[in-house]
């Protein structure tokens, strides 16, 4: 076990391509810290620099208490954990798991004592014999778990170990992990563009933008919360609104003068018969209806333009190019000033 701790962290490629700008972060002792964040915003770079699969251009990284800038990956105490498993394919289950232990000189019973509780814990026990080509993917995911399992390494990472199975297996495993993760109290740091991955698995979510921190908190500090536009946007899905205030005077609501724009949650707004009271309403005309199961979501536009959507229960029954009253109570609101910074009231 172990504290993670990252110190102005910057990654150049080449001359001049810029992957990480300066990234601080302190992680606990038993921590799962989620990076999220858009394609190419360095989350990979940024895991493969704490692994020591790539050079760290400054700033200091540090393991359990030791600077690891200069030390080979073996050397770091570490197991990572890829979406392509990366198992042997010409090696048994049980091969592939006693593989790194093998090297790193482990006494046999010391070895088949933890394949056998790892094995056990990821319920693969009857697996133990095949090779990795007679599995299914979310068996070899397990496999590959396991073999971060077994090393008992002082930090688990993954880069989005679950972007290769369907949508039902991922959820299962996703579960699985954070079940592991939390018995093992192994300090993790999670790699994922998906936000209901971050949202669940994460003790704080780091959001990455264009190779710097946008904010780290608890999934719904970061929820209720956003410090910025690009955070209220990347997490909660559908997406958090966002319309400028010009035009929007007049709510009944005492802005601060420096409010560029407002956000409103799709759950926040409200079918209104009569348009009255204080907060937000607007008119909006009805553009597409998604059913997404339990609920729909319907997007639409205001009379000024603004794009908006909003959540019905169940089969709505709103049909396009309706025109309908939504409302918003104002302590719903999130603010931001012209830069998309949060404002507070
Ligand atoms: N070996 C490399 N040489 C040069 N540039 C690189 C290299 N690897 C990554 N980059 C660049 O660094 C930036 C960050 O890449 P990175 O792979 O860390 O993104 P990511 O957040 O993991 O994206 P994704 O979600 O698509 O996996 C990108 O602009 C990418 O093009
Ligand atoms: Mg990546």
């Amino acid at each position: 076990m172990a504290t993670i701790e990252l110190k102005d962290v910057r990654k150049v490629y080449g001359t001049n391509i810029e992957a990480i700008k300066g990234v601080s972060l302190d992680i606990k002792d038993g921590e799962m810290i989620v990076l999220v964040g858009p394609s190419g915003c360095g989350k990979s770079t940024l895991l493969r620099m704490v692994a020591g699969l790539e050079s760290i251009t400054s700033g200091d990284v540090t393991i359990a208490g030791r600077r690891v800038n200069n030390l080979e990956p073996s050397e770091r105490d570490i197991a990572m954990v890829f979406q392509n498993y990366a198992l042997y394919p010409h090696m048994t289950v049980r091969q592939n798991l006693a593989y790194g232990l093998k090297n790193r000189n482990t006494p046999k019973d010391e070895i088949d004592r933890r394949i056998t509780e790892a094995a056990r814990a990821l319920e693969i026990e009857q697996f133990l014999e095949r090779k990795p080509r007679q599995l299914s993917g979310g068996q070899r995911q397990r496999v590959a778990m396991g073999r971060a399992i077994v090393r008992k390494p002082a930090a688990f990472l993954f880069d989005e170990p679950l972007s290769n199975l369907d949508a039902k297996l991922r959820v299962q495993m996703r579960v699985e992990i954070r079940r592991l993760q939390r018995s093992l109290e192994t300090t993790s740091i999670y790699v994922t563009h998906d936000q209901m991955e971050a949202m669940t698995l994460a003790d704080r979510l780091v959001v990455l933008n264009a190779g710097r921190i946008e904010q780290v908190g608890t999934p719904i500090e970061l929820y209720e919360k956003p410090a910025t536009t690009f955070v209220a946007t990347f997490i909660g899905s559908p997406s958090m609104n966002l319309m400028p205030l010009a035009g929007k005077k007049g709510t009944g609501v005492n802005w601060p003068a420096n409010v560029a724009t407002i956000g409103i949650r799709p759950e926040d707004l409200v079918i209104a018969d009569t348009v009255a009271g204080s907060g937000f309403r607007a008119n909006v005309q009805v553009m597409a209806v998604e059913l997404v199961g339990a609920e729909s979501y319907v997007h639409g536009v205001t009379e000024d333009g603004s794009a908006i959507v909003f959540r019905v229960p169940g089969r709505s029954v709103i049909a396009i190019g309706e025109t309908l009253s939504l409302t918003a109570a104002a302590d719903r609101f999130h603010l931001f000033d012209a830069e998309g910074r949060r404002v507070d009231t």
